[in-house]
């Protein structure tokens, strides 16, 4: 019998055959599939597995970042002089959408530790014009929110958070997203659970929900909690109230489908993400026998994302990287890398002052980790390290 080619790719089929029963039942059930019931279900889900009050499920997790920021902006009035403080790495709609909506990015550096801000170049970034810090719990790593919180003090600072790929991390045994005003989530396909596309805003502030309701979906006043349309309709009263739109809106609605995918993916997060960490755990066992070599962050309250691979050396990371991807094992930067080194943001802002992310960039990469990584694949990579870390011309300078 032919042996089958070793591969370890970043995401395997992460539906498996109860969701697709639990979807055709739905579809088989149903005439409704534009958002409704089973979105408020599934919100209402999140919200409780979460511990925020309120969640809005949108389709992406890029679209929940736009909703977000463009309600901030019209809830807080912020001009084009705001700046929003934001980490060098991250995803890199973080970015897009202060830029598309007229805001002043202001990047930090990150650190080695837990991925966040370079702490101390977030306090010296700070000035009067800064109106939020939006940061990202980047790859599992929650970031060090008291730390934070400490160098905001008393400043009138929102803090935004990216947990997109941190669900389930915890500080002080909170769970991110629950830190600061406002929080997102995605559900696409490689993330810790999926709806193939998908994304959530969660927050406890009842009035930036109901603009997150509307920013939502055309900025359509029946968007809004039922006892509230009376108010509207008596207050507009020349306007047909199906019709009737309180705020310049998108329309980033999900549907049912990928509801009823959520609500059945939700009932396993938590065994997800206790895996993923049992083999980071692994990993980091695997990889402390080279720390003359590499190293991986050690803080604790993880949701792993991925398994990163920081080098010391860059000669030996490319050799790394090229040597396990030969060997079936897929590869990606630690998210964008530096964002300051893409083309369209260069152009607008110096790469100047940003040592750690330009390290991550060039000496870091990561490799998939999920619920399918088991004990063949873990032991093949080990051996693999085995031969590399031990073979001259992998590890030699020349
Ligand atoms: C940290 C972070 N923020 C935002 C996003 C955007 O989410 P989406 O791909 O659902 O638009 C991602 C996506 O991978 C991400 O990793």
């Amino acid at each position: 019998m032919k042996k089958e080619a070793f591969f370890w790719k970043l995401q395997d089929n992460i539906l498996d055959k109860e969701n697709k029963q639990t979807l055709i039942k739905f579809i088989q059930s149903t005439d409704r599939f534009t958002q409704f019931e089973e979105v408020k279900k599934f919100e209402k889900e999140w919200s409780a597995w979460q511990g925020r009050k309120y969640s809005v499920f949108v389709n992406s997790g890029s679209s929940a970042i736009l909703v977000i920021i463009s309600a901030l902006k019209e809830y807080y009035k912020w001009d084009k002089d705001t700046e929003i403080i934001v980490p060098a790495i991250t995803w890199i709609t973080d970015i897009s959408v202060l830029l598309q909506l007229d805001l002043k990015p202001v990047f930090v550096d990150v650190n080695l530790d837990d991925f966040s801000f370079d702490y101390d170049d977030l306090k010296s970034k700070i000035t009067t014009k800064t109106k939020a810090i939006f940061l990202t719990h980047l790859i599992g790593f929650p970031a060090d929110i008291n730390k934070v919180k400490t160098i905001i003090g008393k400043k009138k600072i929102h803090l935004i958070e990216d947990c997109c790929e941190s669900p389930g991390a915890t500080v002080s045994r909170k769970k991110v997203g629950n830190h600061g005003l406002v929080s997102l989530f995605s559900f696409y396909w490689g993330h810790h659970m999926t709806t193939v596309e998908g994304g959530m805003i969660c927050t406890d502030n009842k009035k930036l929900y109901h603009l997150f309701l509307l920013k939502r979906s055309h900025g359509l006043a029946r968007e809004l909690p039922k006892k509230l349309h009376q108010y509207y309709k008596n207050k507009h009263k020349d306007i047909d109230f199906n019709f009737l739109f309180l705020t310049n809106g998108f329309n980033v609605r999900n549907t049912e489908l990928n509801a009823v995918l959520g609500s059945s993916q939700l009932k396993k997060l938590d065994e997800y993400i206790e895996k993923r960490n049992k083999t980071y755990d692994t990993f980091s066992n695997i990889i402390s026998k080279y720390p003359a070599y590499l190293f991986t962050p050690t803080s604790g309250g993880i949701s792993s994302f991925s398994l990163p691979f920081i080098l010391k050396k860059q000669y030996i990371k490319n050799r790394l990287q090229k040597f396990l991807i030969k060997n079936g094992i897929e590869t990606r930067p630690i998210i964008g890398g530096n964002l300051l080194r893409q083309p369209f943001l260069k152009a607008e802002f110096k790469n100047n002052g940003f040592p750690h992310a330009e390290f991550l960039h060039k000496n870091a990469f990561y490799i998939g980790n999920n619920q399918f990584v088991d004990t063949i694949k873990l032991r093949r990579l080990k051996d693999l390290l085995d031969i590399f870390f031990t073979t001259p011309k992998y590890i030699s300078y020349e």
